[in-house]
């Protein structure tokens, strides 16, 4: 069985750093906002590179054990489990950190000498160290603008890692990824679009994060499963983007207005 690869819209030459880092061994960092494609082009680059793919969604109380893995006992024994992050290392997969400035400092430190020229992974609790199979690549993202200042990268793992920056993309990209993904007309889409452009245009929201591709797919989804295509901008753009009565309003007009 054939499984078709997930659609994937380039926009910057993004295939070709993530193969090139591919085939040096080199680590990839992911950098943009909310929504943007970053993990939609995870899947499509492991994918088109016959790799599997392994993700781990980072939050406060990720921890280096739960990436090396750990001892459980099982009847009378204790045995050891790999962690997804020995078993991409050691079986060669796509380990994909989303989030990564989220993790506990100690996931840090445990990922430092797979991203440079050693890569291997030391297992404390076992007193083993694994180099990588030759397969293995580690991404990892992160969000610069989220909750800024407060997670931050070291520049001793920045500098460890090869990195792109996600943007929204262009109008024209963004109305035909609409399309795709929800099987709107071109004249809904570009509509959709002009809706996310002017909303990110509108600084005086202060919105903690703008429209994202995600919400504009969303909203076409909703339209193009019947729903009224005011209320549908409602629901998937204006709704999740505040809580600010004023800021709400401001955004209805709009939508109202455009479409
Ligand atoms: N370049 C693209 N090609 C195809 N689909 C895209 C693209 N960019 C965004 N999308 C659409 O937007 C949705 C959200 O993208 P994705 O989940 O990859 O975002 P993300 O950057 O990983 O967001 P988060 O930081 O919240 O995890 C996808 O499910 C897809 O429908
Ligand atoms: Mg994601």
């Amino acid at each position: 069985m054939v499984i078709e690869a997930p659609y994937y819209h380039q926009t910057h030459q993004e295939s070709e750093v993530f193969l090139h880092a591919f085939r040096n061994r080199m680590p990839l960092l992911i950098k943009g906002p909310t929504g943007s494609g970053k993990s939609r082009f995870v899947e499509y680059m492991a994918h088109v590179s016959g790799q599997k793919l392994i993700t781990i969604s980072c939050h406060e109380e990720t921890s280096s054990t739960d990436l090396i893995g750990r001892f459980i006992i099982k009847g009378a024994e204790t045995v050891w489990i790999d962690g997804p992050l020995t078993t991409a290392v050691r079986e060669g997969a796509v380990l994909y950190l989303d989030e990564i400035a989220e993790a506990r400092p100690d996931v840090i430190v445990a990922i430092h000498s797979l991203t440079d020229h050693r890569r291997e992974l030391f297992i404390d609790k076992l007193g083993e160290t694994v180099k990588a199979h030759e397969n293995f690549m580690l991404i990892a993202s992160f969000n610069p603008g989220y909750q800024r200042g407060f997670k931050e990268l070291k520049p001793s793992t920045r500098q460890r890692f090869v990195a792109l920056s996600f943007e929204y993309p262009g109008p024209k990209a963004e109305a035909e990824i609409l399309v795709n993904e929800a099987g709107v007309d071109k004249d809904i889409a570009k509509k959709l679009v002009a809706i996310g452009g002017k909303i990110r245009n509108l600084t005086e929201l202060g919105l903690a994060e703008t429209v994202s591709t995600r919400l504009l797919v969303d909203a076409a989804k909703l339209i193009r499963s019947g729903l009224p295509k005011r209320l549908a901008c409602h629901a998937a753009i204006v709704e999740p983007l505040s809580d600010d009565g004023q800021a709400i309003e401001s955004m209805k007009d709009l939508v109202d207005l455009m479409i």
